[in-house]
């Protein structure tokens, strides 16, 4: 639960405060070279919060011995953990460090990406399935759907 608090709020701030911020027109010429300098630093703490959310969600699965509840449809909320926990491993692990790079050179050589539009939308949705996810989760692992 802490490193889930840490990476979640983490991806609530960057949506909800960092982004707006920077896309304001005071901001606009540096906004990339910013939003990048401050992601990174979070993306790092990030990757350790994914590590160890899988290492300890997977321990309370061998711990519960809970393998069988991914074959039922009233733990739906166990399929969601997963795939918000591999949207975000594939973000931040394969997306970002071996796609995403080249964006900063794609501005260097004139290519703008003008408004953190399209990072604002993609951090939106990315926001509202984890926050849904949580959702489900506590309902879930207290009883709400059996
Ligand atoms: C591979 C990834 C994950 C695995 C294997 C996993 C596994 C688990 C397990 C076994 C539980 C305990 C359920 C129970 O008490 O019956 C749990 C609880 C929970 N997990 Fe995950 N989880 C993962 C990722 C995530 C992610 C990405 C989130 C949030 C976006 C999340 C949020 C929660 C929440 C909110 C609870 C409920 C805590 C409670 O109210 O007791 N988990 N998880």
């Amino acid at each position: 639960m802490l490193s889930v608090v840490i990476w979640i709020g983490g991806v609530t701030f960057v949506t909800l405060v960092l982004i707006p911020t920077l896309r304001r027109s005071y901001f606009r010429i540096d906004q990339l070279t910013i939003f990048n300098s401050i992601e990174n630093r979070f993306a790092s703490i990030a990757r350790v919060m994914v590590l160890l959310a899988g290492i300890s969600g997977f321990y309370m699965i061998y711990k519960l011995d809970a393998w069988d509840r991914f074959t039922q449809i009233q733990f739906f909320w166990m399929h969601a953990m997963v795939f918000a926990w591999c949207l975000f491993f594939l973000a931040l692990f394969v997306i970002e460090p071996f796609i995403l790079k080249n964006h900063g050179r794609m501005v260097k050589n004139g290519h703008s990406i003008t408004d953190l539009k399209k990072t604002y939308i993609a951090h939106s949705v990315i926001l509202v399935l984890s926050l849904l996810t949580i959702l489900v989760s506590v309902l879930g692992a207290h009883g709400f759907f059996y």
